[in-house]
């Protein structure tokens, strides 16, 4: 547990410049309560003051126990666990079991656990018909998010969000069926057929299984590709409230079911400033036709034509401690599979962007994206479908959040407020005397 280091009587004083008046605001955790602002009025019949804080880059949400990131300093821990070794030691079903309740699994309970998780591997035959109607040239993420919706609709027990038992049931099943909605829009895009579930294999075979399997020909895993695919689920499994968790606290807190709550993740994920930016990043790539072409294509992203995608982060302002550990994974990926020019470039361009003043004075370095497609393109599969692994990883983090949330009494609704900038009242103009 993090120490506390709030005293009691911890304060802010502020003078209200409009009225002379002085008002005390308690300090808990070095934030003040937003909604103490309201104190601060000039006449009693004002609604109060309220903080405006557009992309909530200065503004906490929630308290949470499930994920500590320090991006001054690059760190990045899962219930206290350094990510380094979380992806060197751990199996993603540990990581899931870790994120979901706090510590890690003893060996019957990550028996028991990985029990559950095959069991409910079985996707509803509506889901596979569901794929069968989508248009092969939808993005696999699209398919995903309307998927993930529509499987709620699968069980008739998916309502009572304030049960725990409910919940948890909700977990497992959505734990193990992403990646199976995952496989079916891939196979589904290149038109490969069902193929059956194998749940001898662990979590990241099946799932590599699920997609590369052809008809009566079992596709063998490498190992090194099955840590590989591994390892990337539990980079990116959580990364606290970022926002497609917090898309997922948002709709959550209406009380919907889990699985709503899940696709609308899923569909913040899919944009390009966040989790879409691994494909960006490949597309990118491809527009950079060898390493003497990097100086010009860094200039461009200098000048404003565009960004450098896979670099710069909100939270860190110092390497992203994800893009070490996948750095290191792509290595391992091309001993197997090959060099890939690609990587040259992406090398080149990094040092480029490091050694750059535009980049090191805006504190923007690689993040988790920045490598992570050329691993994915390795392995054989297109740029569209990596978003769509980033949202496989990250379902367990934004369920943490959910079922944090839920389990918590005082969560309520979210809504926020907004300044108003429009017309005042006005009359009702008819329509023959509009101009
Ligand atoms: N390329 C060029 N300039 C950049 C970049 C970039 N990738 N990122 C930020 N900047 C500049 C930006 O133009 C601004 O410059 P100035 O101060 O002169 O106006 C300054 O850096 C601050 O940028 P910002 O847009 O205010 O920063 P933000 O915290 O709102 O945005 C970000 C963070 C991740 C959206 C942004 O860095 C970005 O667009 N990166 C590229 C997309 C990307 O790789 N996203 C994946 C994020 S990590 C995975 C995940 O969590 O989803």
């Amino acid at each position: 547990m993090s120490e506390d280091t709030t005293n009691n009587s911890d304060a802010l004083s502020a003078i209200d410049s409009r009225t002379g008046k002085e008002y005390t605001l308690p300090i808990e955790h070095d934030t003040i309560p937003a909604t103490k602002l309201r104190e601060i009025k000039v006449n009693d019949d004002d609604f109060g003051m309220l903080s405006y804080d557009p992309a909530l880059k200065n503004t906490v949400t929630c308290k949470s126990s499930i994920c500590f990131i320090d991006g001054e300093k690059g760190i990045l821990e899962y219930r206290g666990y350094p990510i380094q070794e979380t992806a060197s030691k751990g199996t993603y079903l540990e990581i899931c079991w870790l994120l979901l309740n706090g510590e890690l699994p003893t060996a019957a309970e990550l028996d028991m656990f990985q029990a559950e998780i095959s069991a409910a591997t079985y996707a509803p035959q509506d889901i596979q018909k569901l794929h069968d109607v989508f248009n092969k040239n939808l993005h696999p993420m699209a398919m995903l998010e309307s998927a993930l919706a529509a499987l709620g609709g699968e069980f008739d027990d998916i309502d009572d969000v304030l049960s725990a038992e409910s919940r948890h049931q909700q977990i497992i099943r959505l734990i193990a069926l992403t990646p199976v909605l995952a496989a079916m829009g891939y196979r589904h895009r290149n038109d490969l057929g069902p193929v059956e579930v194998n749940t001898d294999l662990s979590y990241s075979s099946n799932f590599l299984h699920m997609m590369l399997s052809r008809k009566g020909r079992e596709h063998e895993i490498h190992p090194a590709l099955e840590k590989a695919m591994d390892a990337l689920l539990i980079l990116h499994a959580d990364h606290e409230q970022n926002c497609s968790a917090n898309a997922v606290r948002a709709v959550g807190s209406s009380r919907v079911n889990p699985y709503s709550a899940v696709s609308a993740g899923a569909s913040a994920l899919h944009g390009p400033l966040h989790g879409g930016a691994n494909q960006a990043v490949l597309e990118m790539l491809n527009q950079i036709d060898s390493v003497e072409d990097v100086p010009a294509f860094l200039e461009s992203c200098k000048n404003g034509e565009r960004r450098l995608m896979g670099f710069g982060h909100r939270v860190y302002k110092n390497y992203d401690p994800r893009a070490k550990v996948i750095g290191e994974l792509a290595a391992n990926v091309f001993d197997v599979v090959g060099h890939n020019p690609k990587l040259d470039i992406a090398i080149a361009l990094e040092k480029a962007a490091v050694a750059d003043e535009y980049f090191s004075s805006r504190k923007l370095f690689p993040n988790v994206d920045f490598y992570s497609g050329l691993i994915y393109s390795a392995m054989g599969f297109d740029a569209r479908m990596f978003t769509v692994f980033f949202a496989v990883g990250r379902m367990v983090g934004w369920l943490a959040h959910w079922n944090e949330m839920m389990a918590d009494s005082s969560t309520k609704i979210v809504r926020p407020r907004q300044i108003y900038t429009g017309y005042e009242r006005r009359d009702w103009v008819e329509a023959s005397d509009r101009k």
